[in-house]
């Protein structure tokens, strides 16, 4: 017996004298490094418009714009140890703009959108062009690309954000450099070379552009509600779309991938897991979802994510509903890292 467990302590001992000498031996640590699948921190979370419009009010009666740089509050998993994470690579959050409040300009290397949920009146200017925020619209900030937000309107204005923040935290790849808060001529734009994109299927033959993401900023409401009425069921029982990159064909932006659903009344989705992580937005209607082992009711802007592997099927109640989902999916297709199953 005493001979069975030499050969042990003889492990751990060297184990401790190469961890000593800045060593780790892998057939120690291989589990750990290379699991068999990939498991998510976090279980999905659902964060409902009910709970969070109340802060939306208080943050403008007590955070004055001027005084932060984006006055928005990010939906944070509990999973995540105090991170200011939503799932994994990705956050979200909700924007609140009073009348007359300027969201100051500035550029980072995070690539970022905007779906506007309550922002008639809104404009976010991207790059020296005016984008007007109507329902549903998206907005993309890519990588470097300056921005600024401003409610016209007289009322009050919130909208929906999500940005690659974690995933580029852990890159450690962020620059982040703001803008002149005081240059007027910042604001002082019309939609300018956004109308180069404005037609479906046509684009100038001159045309350049940055070739790593989309050269169109703007994205309709009105135009993803009308192709999801068209568009037929896909494998997994839902309408999907797709916002694309016009002058590719691919996704809008390398790190950050957005898609709109319509779900048919009470017919379930066949559960589908992928190694990327979404977000979903409800955006009208109310229905149920199951995330891995979790379900949950949601009604209009609601919130919940989807951890990635995770299988996950929505049921819309009632009515047709629609979900907005954005997803760091066209990164791990960069990397080849994406795969999807359906059961
Ligand atoms: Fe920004």
């Amino acid at each position: 017996m005493a001979d069975a467990a030499a050969p042990k302590k003889q492990t751990s001992d060297f184990v401790a004298a190469l961890e000593a000498a800045n060593l780790h031996p892998l057939w120690d640590r291989f589990r750990t490094l290379t699991p068999v699948k990939p498991a998510a921190v976090d279980p999905p979370l659902i964060w409902r418009w009910r709970d969070i419009e109340p802060f939306t009010a208080r943050a403008v009666s007590e955070v004055p714009i001027d005084d932060v740089e984006r006055r928005a509050l990010i939906l944070v998993n509990p999973a995540f140890a105090g991170e200011t994470v939503t799932t994994s690579n990705l956050i979200a959050a909700f924007t609140v703009l009073d009348p007359g409040d300027r969201a100051r300009p500035h550029r980072h290397t995070f690539a970022a959108i905007r779906f506007a949920t309550q922002a008639e009146g809104a404009a976010t200017i991207v790059n020296g062009r005016r984008c007007d925020m109507k329902n549903g619209d998206l907005i993309l900030t890519p990588p470097m690309c300056w921005h600024g937000h401003i409610n016209e309107s007289d009322r009050r204005i919130i909208w929906f954000d999500a940005a690659n923040i974690p995933l580029i935290r852990q890159l450690d790849a962020n620059f982040f450099e703001p803008g002149d808060p005081k240059a007027n001529q910042f604001w002082q734009v019309d939609s300018g070379d956004e109308k180069l994109w404005a037609e479906a299927g046509m684009a100038g033959s001159d045309v350049t552009h940055a070739p790593a993401h989309s050269p169109k900023y703007h994205y309709s409401g009105a135009a993803m509600r009308r192709l999801l009425a068209e568009l037929p069921l896909g494998p997994d029982g839902a309408h999907t779309m797709r916002y694309t990159n016009p002058a590719t064909g691919g996704p809008v932006m390398p790190a950050l991938d957005c898609t709109a659903v319509r779900l048919p009344r009470n017919q379930a989705t066949r559960p589908k897991r992928t190694t990327c992580n979404m977000i979903c937005l409800v955006v009208s209607g109310s229905g149920r979802s199951t995330v891995g082992e979790h379900s949950f009711d949601w009604s209009q802007h609601d919130v919940f994510s989807i951890p990635h592997w995770s299988f996950a099927s929505h049921t819309a109640k009632d009515g047709d509903a629609s979900l907005f989902i954005v997803s760091d999916r066209s990164a791990f297709e960069r990397l080849d890292l994406l795969r999807e199953e359906l059961q």
